[in-house]
């Protein structure tokens, strides 16, 4: 078994999950910041919101910057997505690659990792960044949809093809496979698994991150929209038969592909700047932005396509769910992100017949 990756300095952990010495619930308590009101703050506009959000908008380009990306307008894609979504998930990578203290990876992959493929890339933001940072690798990002720049690295190539079909790519050739933010997009998780294992090399590994989409609190009552909204949506997956709880699975399924020397981290992440630490702080706002962003496109599909609900009642219910998050000071909501890692085995030694 591999040693424990460090923690984070950035989060209070304490070590969860009686048996499993690889699993760490790295914020099992997110320190409430005490310098939050009392929490009645059910007033629009209460909570900071819209000047955080213009503030974040911006800070979020600068950021961009400073880390010297190049090719950092992935927006202004010409694919058709709306703007707003492809912004999502842009939003989406910032904050978590800042939850991970600036690292785009952290499965040990070294510092000359060569054959890099990064499933469902969306807008490519990952692969971008990945192959920057690595001269030395060769990337492939690969996404059903059309929705990424056409100006990216030299060594970065995008492809449009559907994960769930027989993979193109050689067997036993990438050094990393790296999966993120799938859940709701895939039917049959093993044999997307079974793909990624075939096409890793003996010794290389895989990389999966998802967040739980189940908003959390400790102190919101039974009734309260976040659970009547997370019953919803798990219903709303598992009637699509593209589960939203990959969450809860991705490791086992991992170890069932042949992976060995399986990591899974957890943390636990605040939505709205409740947290007292900095960096959770910073995460639980862009998390707020993202949800306030990307909700109703994917609610919309959800549940209209899937549940078969009217339009007004779907606007109703997003506008209750907005509330709820913006009322994050007296809530304190939360959700989770797991990040597994894992190796495929080296290539046996030939037996002696001696
Ligand atoms: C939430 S986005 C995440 C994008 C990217 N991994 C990231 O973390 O920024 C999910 C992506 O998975 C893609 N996707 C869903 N089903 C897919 C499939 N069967 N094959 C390839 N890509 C798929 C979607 O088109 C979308 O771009």
């Amino acid at each position: 078994m591999p040693s424990p990756p460090p923690r984070p300095s950035s989060t209070s952990a304490s070590p969860l999950g009686a048996g499993d010495d690889d699993e760490f619930f790295e914020a099992h308590d997110i320190t409430v910041d005490p310098d939050l009101s009392d929490g009645t703050d059910s007033a629009a506009g209460d909570d900071g919101r819209p000047e955080s959000t213009t503030s974040l908008t911006a800070s979020l380009f600068d950021y961009r910057k400073i880390h010297g990306r190049t090719y950092q307008n992935s927006q202004t894609t010409e694919a058709p997505i709306d703007e707003e979504q492809a912004e999502g998930l842009d939003i989406t990578h910032h904050f978590m690659t800042l939850l991970f203290d600036d690292k785009l990876s952290l499965a040990p992959i070294g510092d000359n990792p060569q054959h890099v493929l990064d499933v469902g890339t969306g807008t490519g933001i990952w692969a971008i960044d990945f192959a920057d940072e690595f001269p030395s690798a060769s990337v492939i990002g690969f996404d059903i949809s059309p929705i990424q720049p056409a100006w990216v690295p030299p060594n970065l190539r995008f492809e449009i093809d559907d994960a769930q079909l027989p993979w193109t790519y050689p067997a036993d050739h990438f050094d990393f496979v790296h999966l993120r933010n799938l859940h709701g997009g895939i039917s049959d998780w093993p044999a997307l698994y079974h793909e990624a294992f075939r096409c890793t090399q003996p010794g290389g590994h895989i990389e999966h991150v998802e967040f739980n989409i189940r908003t959390l609190s400790d102190i919101a009552p039974p009734d309260h929209i976040y659970h009547r909204w997370n019953a919803l949506f798990a219903e709303a997956g598992e009637r699509m038969g593209r589960t939203f709880q990959i969450y809860d699975q991705m490791r086992g399924y991992i170890e069932d592909a042949g992976y060995v020397d399986v990591v899974a981290r957890t943390w636990k992440v605040p939505i709205g700047g409740w947290a007292k630490d900095p960096r959770l702080k910073s995460v639980g706002l862009y998390t707020l932005l993202f949800l306030d962003q990307s909700v109703e496109g994917f609610a919309l599909y959800m549940l209209k396509s899937v549940m078969g609900w009217e339009f007004e009642e779907i606007q109703v219910l997003i506008a209750q769910m907005k509330e709820g998050w913006k009322q994050w000071k007296r809530w304190q909501p939360y959700y989770e992100i797991k990040l597994v890692y894992a190796k495929k085995p080296e290539r046996s030694m030939p037996i002696s017949s001696h």
